[in-house]
């Protein structure tokens, strides 16, 4: 370990949403201290819930013990404002896949954090270094990204933006080892590795429901036994979220500024018709039904 290291030991998670709350879970069983906060403070309650009855299905399956779950239960605390970020030496942005919602939140952390403290976006798409150039600590600004969901998936991409230092990179690395996580590097460019092969694979499967290829049924049975994949492509753009696929299709369209990225039509449909997958019930399937009904 190198002696310019920062010690991590409060961990900050902004944006209590699924990813977030999967992070703070998981950071938490780490041992690290956790402030959540989101938003919408209800977001944070939620959140909070759900973490435990998530460890509690880990209980279950005998992942971690009831002391481990209890420990880490304790460790997380609800942040509402941004003042309640003061004691963090990382701080993991993972609010809402918008570019200028998350420099406001940076923006907003600059009179609260210390200056040794690292800023890492969760983000899926979007710039590090650009998101990096709108705070007050480039060098100390990393991209961090978890996959969903987070307590369960082992890979996480550390993404350097042009300015980030060795020094945070190599704090960044031990943290994501200490979190029993495995590391893939990938480049600042739009969508990192996963994302950049995954996202356009739904985009796909959209377009093949789009043209009338193939019902929801039939894509996602297809790509399941045709493929082998543990998930069919519009049951898992489900899972991620359609706002979220749609913002990062929108990404790799202006980022790469080439057509083969262009979002399908129906996603943006289903996106602005507020069917956005899991979290609102509805998406390529109604989870108001069990099991759940295709809706196309
Ligand atoms: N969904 C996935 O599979 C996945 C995987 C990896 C990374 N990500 C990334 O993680 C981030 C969050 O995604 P999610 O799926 O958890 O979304 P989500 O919609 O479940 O949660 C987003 C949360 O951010 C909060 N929020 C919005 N604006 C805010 C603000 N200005 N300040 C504080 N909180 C704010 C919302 O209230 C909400 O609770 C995005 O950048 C996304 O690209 C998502």
């Amino acid at each position: 370990m190198s002696g310019n290291m920062t010690t991590i030991k409060t961990v900050g998670v902004i944006g209590a949403g699924q990813m977030g709350n999967g992070i703070a879970h998981v950071c938490a069983l780490a041992g690290y201290d956790v402030l959540l906060g989101d938003a919408d403070a209800a977001r944070i309650d939620a959140a909070l819930e759900t973490i435990k009855k998530n460890m509690t299905r880990q209980v279950h399956r005998e992942v971690i013990t009831q002391a481990d779950m209890d420990a880490g239960v304790k460790r997380i605390k609800g942040a509402p404002k941004v003042g309640d970020f003061a004691p963090c030496d990382l701080v993991i942005e993972s609010i809402v896949e918008q570019d200028d919602a998350k420099k406001k939140v940076f923006a907003d952390l600059r009179s609260t954090l210390k200056p040794t403290a690292i800023l890492a976006s969760n983000t899926s798409s979007i710039s590090i270094t650009r998101l990096a150039a709108t705070t007050d600590r480039p060098d100390k600004f990393i991209g961090i990204h978890f996959m969903n969901p987070a307590p369960v998936m082992k890979l996480v991409e550390l993404i350097r933006g042009l300015a980030t230092s060795q020094e945070t990179y190599d704090t960044s690395v031990a943290f994501v080892e200490s979190l029993s996580k495995t590391i893939a590097n990938a480049e600042d460019f739009p969508a990192f590795i996963v994302n950049r092969v995954l996202v356009p694979m739904i985009n796909e499967a959209i377009y093949t429901l789009y043209e009338g290829v193939g019902s929801v049924d039939a894509i996602d049975k297809a790509m399941k036994l045709g493929a082998n994949h543990p998930m069919g492509p519009l049951e898992l753009a489900d899972f991620i979220g359609l706002d979220t696929c749609l913002s990062i299709m929108q990404v790799l369209y202006e980022g790469l500024a080439d057509s083969k990225y262009r979002p399908c039509p129906l996603l943006v449909k289903y996106v602005e018709a507020g069917w956005l997958g899991r979290k609102t019930q509805r998406g390529f399937y109604d989870y108001r039904t069990d099991p759940p009904t295709p809706t196309r």
